[in-house]
C-alpha cells in the first residue's frame, strides 16, 4: 500500500468494509500477536492515554490508528479493567470529529470528577497548506461510558514564543488547585514543559515553564507526566533531540526521568531535582503515562515502540503494543518499577529451577510456548548469560549477559530472528547494582520485559524470532541459580 498523506488522513468511514475485513485476516494470521499485552486490533497503536479509576474500574485509552501500520488519523480507543490485566475492549472511542480535531485526537490524560471523568488532549489540525495547530480541548465521560466533547478548546494556542508543537495535557491536582503540564517547543526551538493552572478543569491559566533542570531538553518535549511518588515529586517525560552529553541514551528518542523533593506550584519548579535517567534500559519504551491512583498506588503504562521506526509487524497491517501495568516507587530517592501485584493473576503451571552455572550452557527449559513469567536468582559474584527465544542448535536468541562483580548487564537482540532498528544499535549496555541479581522476565511471543533486583532498573525489548524458538539457556560461572517459572494465561 502506498500511504500518501492523503490516505492516512482520509476518514474511517470512508474506508471499504471489506478492506477492515481484510485487515482483520491478514493481522490474525501474524505469528507475532501477543498473549497478554494489549495490542491494536489492526494498524497502529502508540501512547497510553487517559489512564484513570472511574466508575469502579480502571480505564485505559491508547493513541490509535485502525487503518494500517502506519502515523495516520488518530483516535483513543477505549480499554476498561477490573484487575488492570484483563482489558476489556469499549465501544466508546474518542473520535477526530471536530474543528479542532480534525487531523487526530492527539494524546492526553483522564480526571474523574463527581461522576463523570474528564479527558484532556491535544486536538490536531492541518491547514490546506498543511500547517500544524494545537488545540488542547477537554471532554467528559459519563458512567455508561458516552464522551461528550467540550466544544472549545481550553488552551486555544500556544503562549508567544512558542511553536505549534504544543501537546499531551496531563493533569494532576496538586494543593486543591487542577494543574496541567504540556509538552512544548520555544521559538528557538528548544524542549520545554509548561504548567497551567485551573480550580474548575475549564479555565487554565499559564504558570511557565516547568523548572526542573539546568539543562537543554533537545528540540521537543512530549508525553510530560507529573506524578506523588513516596513523598517525591516524579517528573517522567521525552525530550527529543536530547545531547548525549546531558544523558547518554541509544534509542531515538529516550523515555526519561527527574525525582524532586517536591513541586513547588507557587515557583513552578521541582526543587532539588536528580539528574535525567533513563526510564527503561532496553530498545522499545516511549510516552509511558502515570498516575497517582485513589488506592495510593503510583500506575504506569508504555508504549511499547517507537516514533519513526519501522517494525517487522508493520507489512503485516498492525505495529507496537502497550507495556505492562507497572507501579512505581521510590526508596532513597530511587524509582522502582514492578508489575502490579495483580500480574500474578496470570500464572498457571509452576516450574522450579535450580542449579550451578557452568560455562557450557545447559538448557533450563525447552518445551513451553514464549509466554512465561521467569524469576531467577544469582549469588554475589555470578557471571553468566541468560538466552531467551533461544534455538541452541542454531545458536539464536534474545542474549542477556551479566556480570554482577563488573555490576553491568549488557542485552543484545542482533541474532533473535528478524532484525531491525539496527541503525539505533543492537545491543543496550547498562550498569546494575554489584551483589546478588535478581531477575524477573516476562515473555509473551514478540515482546520481553525485564525487571532487574526487583525493579531498580528494567528494559523492554520487542523482538521478532521465527517459528518455535523457545528454548531458554543459561551458561557462565561462580554462582548456582534457582527460581521459578510459571507459564501464563492468555488475556483474550
Ligand atoms: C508521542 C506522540 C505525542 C502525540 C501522539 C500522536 O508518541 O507524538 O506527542 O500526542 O504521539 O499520536
Amino acid at each position: 500500500k502506498n500511504w500518501t498523506t492523503e490516505l492516512r488522513y482520509q476518514h474511517y468511514d470512508k474506508w471499504p468494509e471489506d478492506y477492515i475485513k481484510q485487515l482483520k485476516k491478514q493481522v490474525s494470521q501474524s505469528k507475532w500477536r501477543l498473549n497478554y499485552h494489549v495490542q491494536p486490533e489492526t494498524g497502529l497503536l502508540n501512547d497510553p492515554n487517559g489512564f484513570s479509576f472511574f466508575n469502579g474500574k480502571w480505564h485505559l485509552f491508547y493513541q490509535s490508528y485502525p487503518m494500517g501500520a502506519v502515523h495516520g488519523l488518530k483516535s483513543w480507543f477505549h480499554l476498561t479493567s477490573t484487575n488492570l490485566i484483563d482489558w476489556q475492549k469499549e465501544g466508546a472511542d474518542l473520535l477526530p470529529d471536530s474543528p479542532y480535531d480534525s487531523h487526530g485526537v492527539y494524546s492526553g490524560s483522564a480526571f474523574p470528577l463527581d461522576d463523570r471523568l474528564f479527558l484532556a488532549y491535544t486536538g490536531n489540525v492541518r491547514d490546506n497548506d498543511w500547517n500544524r495547530f494545537s488545540y488542547q480541548m477537554g471532554a467528559w465521560m459519563d458512567q455508561n461510558n458516552q464522551i461528550e466533547k467540550v466544544q472549545l478548546p481550553l488552551i486555544e494556542q500556544p503562549p508567544k514564543g512558542y511553536t505549534q508543537h504544543f501537546r499531551d495535557p496531563q493533569i494532576f491536582v496538586y494543593q486543591n488547585k487542577y494543574f496541567m503540564v504540556i509538552g512544548a517547543q520555544n521559538e528557538a526551538l528548544e524542549g520545554k514543559v509548561l504548567t497551567y493552572m485551573s480550580t474548575d478543569l475549564q479555565n487554565w491559566e499559564l504558570q511557565g515553564e516547568l523548572d526542573f533542570s539546568e539543562h537543554q531538553m533537545g528540540f521537543m518535549v512530549e508525553c510530560p507526566n507529573l506524578v506523588f511518588v513516596d513523598g517525591k515529586a516524579l517528573l517522567l517525560f521525552c525530550p527529543q533531540g536530547l545531547e548525549k552529553e546531558i544523558l547518554p541514551y541509544q534509542n531515538i528518542y529516550p523515555n526519561t526521568y527527574v525525582v524532586a523533593n517536591e513541586f513547588d506550584s507557587e515557583n513552578n519548579r521541582l526543587t532539588n531535582p536528580s539528574s535525567l535517567k533513563n526510564l527503561d534500559e532496553g530498545f522499545d519504551v516511549y510516552a509511558t503515562q502515570a498516575f497517582n491512583a485513589p488506592d495510593g498506588r503510583a500506575l504506569a503504562v508504555s508504549w511499547i515502540g517507537l516514533p519513526e521506526i519501522t517494525y517487522p509487524t508493520d507489512r503485516e497491517g498492525w505495529a507496537h503494543c502497550l507495556s505492562l501495568t507497572k507501579e512505581l516507587t521510590i526508596k532513597e530517592g530511587m524509582l522502582f518499577q514492578n508489575p502490579v501485584a495483580e500480574t500474578k493473576d496470570l500464572r498457571e503451571k509452576e516450574y522450579k529451577l535450580h542449579g550451578q552455572l557452568h560455562a557450557e550452557p545447559q538448557a533450563i527449559s525447552t518445551s513451553i510456548e514464549n509466554q512465561y513469567e521467569m524469576n531467577i536468582e544469582f549469588e554475589q559474584g555470578a557471571k553468566g548469560k541468560l538466552t531467551l527465544l533461544a534455538d541452541q542448535k542454531e545458536n539464536t536468541g534474545l542474549e542477556l549477559s551479566f556480570d554482577t562483580e563488573r555490576g553491568t548487564m549488557i542485552i543484545n537482540r542482533e541474532n533473535v530472528g528478524i532484525s531491525f532498528g539496527e541503525e539505533y544499535g543492537n545491543q543496550r549496555e547498562f550498569s546494575i547494582p554489584q551483589g546478588p541479581l535478581s531477575l524477573r522476565v516476562f515473555v509473551d511471543s514478540s515482546v520481553v520485559e525485564i525487571f532487574i533486583n526487583d525493579g531498580e532498573k528494567t528494559a523492554t525489548a520487542r523482538v521478532f524470532p521465527k517459528e518455535s524458538k523457545n528454548d531458554i539457556l543459561l551458561s557462565g560461572s561462580q554462582s548456582s541459580f534457582s527460581g521459578k517459572l510459571w507459564t501464563l494465561r492468555s488475556t483474550k
